[in-house]
């Protein structure tokens, strides 16, 4: 549909404008003049902006405002400042600015199967990697089949999902039966679903999940949505859901190397108050101090919440091959898997990335139009 503008209409720090469909918006005059996409506003080689907004009075308002070409494709809105600064603004690009992309995130329970792709089609094709990404953008989980079983060989992930996020202990992480190991994962025990690095700030969001060989009877993997069980929660229970948003917990996970620590809640929220990150992870979690005024009622939402994870109604589970890669995103989705019954040989080994550098992949392969 293509829309246009009926009337502008001033107010002191704002006009508003009216669509033909009858929708309003309000346009700040600071907002009006520091999106100027003129030459003299942009590093014409970049297209960055240069304007800076304090070179104009906080009170800045137009000389001039008209509607060029109403009605038709060319149809833009004019703007005169007192200084003799003229903005130019199409009505198609204004339109543009209206809202920022989002992502219809799709929740899930234990019935669900992470949908599956080729490990090769993914790095070769860019409509296979668009594919892939917009469904691990909507439900934080996919599977790569058929990839190498040579170590190390996730790097070549980096292609798709932007650098390996390295964090301590090692670049590509090894987990395997050790007993000289480090980590609950190095044992024959169940690993209850977590995710992994709730002992720094800012975890890795993104997870790759590599079996490179797996004889092992048992060792399952299973996933949860923890932001689907959190919704859940948040419904059901607005005060539990509150007191993990608030009350700080200490997170540890240590070798006789290293130390990585660090406190926070179990559930972060953005400026929207939209879930950004859970942390959940038991066996890294440590005493929150008994000094900490809402202890009784953050166990019990901790218990609830604990209940609620290792629900087998909310674990997708499923055998990881050698030459699968599980993807997850690691500040959404837990992941673990049951105990291994035998000795058989098993080796995982797990990559790190950073969700920003996947959204914005799909957004390149858009723009360049490659899908
Ligand atoms: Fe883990
Ligand atoms: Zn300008």
């Amino acid at each position: 549909m293509h829309h246009s503008i009926s009337s502008v209409t001033q107010n002191a720090n704002t006009m508003s404008a009216v669509w033909s469909d009858g929708e309003r918006t309000v346009l700040p005059y600071l907002w009006l003049r520091d999106n100027c996409g003129c030459s003299e506003c942009r590093v014409v080689q970049t297209t960055e902006k240069r304007f800076h907004l304090y070179s104009v009075p906080g009170d800045l308002g137009p000389r001039r405002v008209s509607i060029e070409h109403p009605g038709s494709a060319d149809e833009a809105i004019a703007i005169d400042w007192p200084d003799g600064h003229h903005t130019h603004y199409p009505t198609t690009e204004l339109r543009g600015l209206l809202t920022l992309p989002t992502v219809d995130l799709r929740y899930w329970d234990g019935n669900f199967q992470p949908a599956r792709f080729d490990y090769r089609q993914f790095l070769a094709s860019d409509s296979a990697a668009a594919e892939l990404i917009e469904e691990f953008l909507r439900t934080g989980v996919c599977v790569l089949v058929d990839a190498p079983t040579e170590p190390d060989s996730s790097e070549q992930l980096a292609a798709r999902l932007g650098p390996i996020r390295e964090v301590l202990f090692e670049r590509i992480h090894n987990v395997k039966v050790d007993p000289k190991g480090y980590n609950i994962a190095h044992t024959t025990l169940a690993v209850a679903p977590h995710n992994d690095f709730t002992s720094y700030s800012w975890p890795p969001n993104v997870q790759a999940l590599h079996m490179l060989v797996n004889e092992c009877e048992g060792g399952e993997s299973t996933v949860v949505d923890g932001f689907g069980l959190l919704r859940e929660l948040r419904t059901d229970h607005p005060d539990k859901f509150d007191v993990l948003c608030r009350v700080p917990v200490p997170f540890r996970i240590f070798s006789h190397e290293y130390e990585c620590y660090a406190v926070n809640p179990m559930v972060e929220l953005d400026s929207n108050g939209e879930l950004r990150m859970l942390r959940f992870n038991t066996a890294q979690m440590q005493a929150v101090p008994l000094s900490e005024p809402r202890l009784t009622a953050f166990y019990a939402a901790y218990h609830e919440l604990s209940r609620r994870v290792n629900d087998p109604g909310a674990q997708a589970t499923f055998r990881l091959e050698g030459g699968h890669i599980l993807l997850c995103a690691g500040h959404r989705v837990l992941h673990g898997r049951t105990a291994m019954l035998s000795s058989g040989h098993r080796h995982l080994q797990d990559a790190y990335f950073e969700h920003d550098n996947v959204r914005t992949h799909l957004r390149l392969l858009r723009r360049a139009g490659r899908m």
